[in-house]
């Protein structure tokens, strides 16, 4: 018997003017997406936004319904939106922003279960890793160099033979 070990390390930024600068335009693009969300359920806004391989930037937000389980993230809106317009583009980086009525949003929010496992779909399509971008509209700023990071012992799509 042996005992196996899953860690990752990433960067933590003290807020977003430390980052490069093409990173922080990104994240100033996933926190205007937000006011693209619909969420009158939640009042919980995402945005997200993803700089894609032929250089073009892709958009998204949560959209809500009034039958709840039916509203979809703002990462799976983004990453509906850009495999039906590029196909053939892999995603660099994404990033993902927030607000809400009753948070303050001072720290950053990862992708819920059902986003990892639709990012690391898109990261083994694309081949390559896709980075993460995660911040509120202030506060500290996480970079994750890679989704397999977030989803360890992920069911992908090399099981299926
Ligand atoms: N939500 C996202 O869009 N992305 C996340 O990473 C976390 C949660 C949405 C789903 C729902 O519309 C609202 O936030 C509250 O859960």
């Amino acid at each position: 018997m042996k005992h196996n070990r899953v860690e990752f390390s990433y960067s933590v930024y003290e807020n977003a003017s430390e980052l490069a600068p093409a990173d922080a335009a990104l994240l100033d693009s996933a926190r205007e997406a937000i006011t693209q969300a619909y969420a009158p359920y939640s009042k919980f806004r995402v945005g997200a936004a993803a700089v894609l391989s032929n250089g073009v930037t892709v958009t998204g937000s949560n959209q809500e319904n009034a039958s709840y389980p039916v509203g979809i993230c703002a990462e799976r809106t983004l990453l509906a939106s850009a495999a039906h317009q590029f196909p053939d583009a892999a995603i660099d980086t994404l990033a993902v922003s927030y607000d809400g009525d009753f948070v303050k949003s001072d720290h950053p929010i990862s992708p819920c279960g059902m986003c990892r496992q639709s990012l690391q779909e898109a990261e083994t399509r694309g081949g390559r890793p896709i980075r993460l971008i995660l911040a509120g509209q202030e506060g500290e700023v996480f970079i994750i160099n890679t989704i397999a990071d977030l989803l360890p012992f992920a069911f992908t799509p090399t099981e299926l033979g």
